[in-house]
C-alpha cells in the first residue's frame, strides 16, 4: 500500500462567545470557525512502528521546533485511535508538514489531527467503517472543523457544527507572534477576568450570521467577536499594539485568533491583503506575516 496525503486548514474565529465553566472543566461555546487557506500537510505511509517526523512547510516562516513528537502530538494520538478502532496496530510512519503557526490560535495541532484520522482510515479501514467526525470530536473541541472546514457554527465544546452559508470570498492577513500561547491557560485566565461576576450563556450574532451570508467584509468587520480576546491580551499585553498597527494600517477588523497570540486582520481584497501583510512587517509588530483567504475546504486527500 502507498502513503496517503491529506491537508487540513487552518482557523479562525469570526464568532466567539464563551459560556459559563461547566463541571467538566469545559465551556459551553457559540463558536463560528472559518476555515483559512492555510494547510498543514499529514503523510501517512505503512511502516513497522508509529513514527513521527515534523517540519515546516517549504517556503513558510512557521518556526517548529516546539510540536512534540511523542503521544502528545495530535496527528500521533489521531493514528492510534484509528488503529484502536479497527483493532489493528498504528504501523505508520506520519509526516507532518506545518505551515499553521504552532500554538498560535489557529488550531494547527487540530487540522494536523483531522489529517491524520482521514489518512489513516484511508490506509486501514477498508470499509469506512468509523465516524471520523466523532473521533474527531475526542481528540479534541476543534478537530471536527477541521474535518469539515468550511465555516460553520460550534456548540456545546465547539463541536456540535452547523455549516453556515457563506456569500463570498474574505481576504486575511495574520500576525504571527513570538512564541505561543496555551488553551487551556488562555480559558483559565478568561475565567479569572470574569470571577465575581454572573456570566450569561454564549450567544448567537444575527449580524455576523448575515454577514457572512452576503460576504460583505464591511459588515463581517464589524460583527468580529472573540470573548478570548481580554484574557489573551491579559497574558500577552503586546498583542494591543499588533492589533493598535493593523487598523492604524487600515485594516477593516482586527482580533486575536482563537486563544491567540496571532493576530488577524480583514481586508477588502487580495490587493489589500497584500500592502496590509508589508505595511504590519515594516511596523515590527509581528513575528512574521501569512495571508489566506476563506472560507476554505476541510481536510481533503491530496
Ligand atoms: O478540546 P481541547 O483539548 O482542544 O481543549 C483544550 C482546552 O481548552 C481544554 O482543556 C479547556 O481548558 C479549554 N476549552 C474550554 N472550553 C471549550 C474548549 C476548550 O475550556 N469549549
Amino acid at each position: 500500500m502507498t502513503a496517503i496525503t491529506v491537508r487540513a486548514p487552518a482557523k479562525v474565529n469570526v464568532g466567539l462567545s464563551v459560556g459559563p465553566l461547566r463541571d467538566d472543566g469545559y465551556h459551553d461555546l457559540v463558536n463560528v470557525f472559518h476555515a483559512v487557506s492555510l494547510f498543514d500537510e499529514v503523510t501517512a505511509a505503512p511502516a513497522d512502528r508509529l513514527q513521527v517526523r515534523v517540519e515546516a512547510a517549504p517556503g513558510s516562516p512557521v518556526p517548529v521546533a516546539d510540536v512534540p513528537v511523542d503521544d502528545r502530538n495530535l496527528a500521533v494520538r489521531a493514528a492510534r485511535l484509528v488503529a484502536a478502532r479497527l483493532g489493528v496496530e498504528p504501523r505508520v510512519a506520519l509526516r507532518v508538514r506545518k505551515a499553521i503557526p504552532v500554538a498560535g490560535g489557529m488550531a494547527g495541532g487540530s487540522a494536523d489531527a483531522a489529517a491524520a484520522l482521514l489518512a489513516c482510515a484511508r490506509l486501514w479501514d477498508d470499509g469506512g467503517r468509523l465516524d471520523l467526525m466523532e473521533l474527531a470530536a475526542e481528540l479534541g473541541s476543534d478537530v471536527p472543523f477541521a474535518l469539515m472546514g468550511g465555516t460553520a457554527v460550534g456548540l456545546g465544546r465547539g463541536e456540535r457544527l452547523t455549516p453556515l452559508p457563506t456569500g463570498g470570498t474574505f481576504h486575511w492577513v495574520f500576525a504571527m507572534a513570538h512564541g505561543g500561547l496555551s488553551t487551556p491557560a488562555v480559558y483559565a485566565e478568561c475565567d479569572r477576568l470574569r470571577a465575581g461576576r454572573r456570566v450569561p450563556p454564549p450567544e448567537a450574532s444575527d449580524e455576523l450570521a448575515a454577514a457572512l451570508a452576503a460576504g460583505s467584509a464591511k459588515d463581517l468587520a464589524a460583527a468580529l467577536h472573540n470573548d478570548l480576546q481580554p484574557a489573551a491580551l491579559s497574558l500577552r499585553p503586546d498583542l494591543r499594539r499588533t492589533l493598535d498597527a493593523g487598523r492604524d494600517l487600515g485594516a477593516l477588523g482586527a482580533l486575536v485568533s482563537g486563544s491567540g497570540p496571532t493576530c488577524a486582520f480583514l481586508a477588502e481584497s487580495d490587493r489589500h491583503a497584500a500592502d496590509l501583510a508589508a505595511a504590519l512587517a515594516e511596523r515590527g509588530v509581528a513575528a512574521s506575516t501569512l495571508r489566506a483567504t476563506g472560507p476554505a475546504p476541510g481536510a481533503t486527500v491530496l
